[in-house]
């Protein structure tokens, strides 16, 4: 993983196998099937990252040789929490690495003209499970308004800081100072630092818009 010093607590997911298939979905050429295919298989590469601080202890087994004690994981999976509508593209690759996960949502849409969040829906398990880690998902993280938002929605309803995660794949650096300027202990997972906010607050040189590209809506 990629580590910039002027952005602690930023992981940049470097590894061949995300970045071609991130390239191929920045190619205006890219159809709506093969972009929707390829985020959930980069979501799936980058659930090793995000979750690499799980608890590890070990129990014992029976191989068809010995008795071991064996690896194992202790965290319960994760809560995953989309943004939508765009998050929901990062849903099913994580799913697959964890099928017991839970699924929380935040609906929030972008003002065109302020660029500000607007909440539309908030989803939660009640009451909070307050051992699993939670990750906020969302593609694009550009003025970082709407990430912003969902760990305040996050933190309002009683999950504990040091127990967010924020995964993306897309940041620009504006994005990534919002969110650390008001949560410097939130981890961002990215597999891209981009170059900055075009004058309509898109990502430059981006993807273009993720919610319509995910879901044909262009
Ligand atoms: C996009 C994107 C993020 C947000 C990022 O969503 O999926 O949620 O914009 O921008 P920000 O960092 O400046 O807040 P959008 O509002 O377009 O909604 P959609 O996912 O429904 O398309
Ligand atoms: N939302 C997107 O989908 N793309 C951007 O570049 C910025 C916000």
């Amino acid at each position: 993983m990629k580590e910039y010093p002027d952005f602690p607590n930023l992981f940049v997911v470097d590894h061949p196998l995300v970045q071609d298939k991130l390239t191929k979905m920045r190619d205006r050429e890219c159809s709506f099937s093969d972009f929707r295919a390829l985020l959930r298989k980069i979501s799936m590469l980058m659930a090793y990252p995000v979750t690499e601080s799980m608890k590890i202890g070990t129990r014992k087994i029976l191989t068809p040789l010995i008795e071991m004690d064996a690896p194992t994981v202790l965290d319960q999976d994760p809560v995953i929490v989309p943004i939508l509508r765009a998050g929901l593209g990062l849903v099913d690759g994580l799913l697959d690495v964890f099928p017991d996960a839970i699924i929380g949502h935040v609906g929030l849409y972008r003002d065109e003209t302020t660029h500000k969040p607007h909440e539309y829906l908030v989803r939660l398990p009640k009451p909070i499970p307050q051992d699993r880690q939670f990750i906020i998902v969302d593609p694009m993280l550009a003025t970082g308004g709407s990430a912003v938002h969902a760990i305040d929605v996050l933190i309002t309803r009683g999950v504990s800081l040091e127990k967010i995660s924020l995964m993306t794949l897309v940041s620009a650096p504006e994005g990534v100072k919002a969110v650390h300027g008001k949560y410097p202990i939130v981890k961002i997972f990215t597999a891209s630092l981009d170059s900055h906010l075009n004058e309509n607050a898109y990502i430059v040189p981006g993807l273009g818009d993720a919610g319509d590209r995910i879901f044909g809506t262009i």
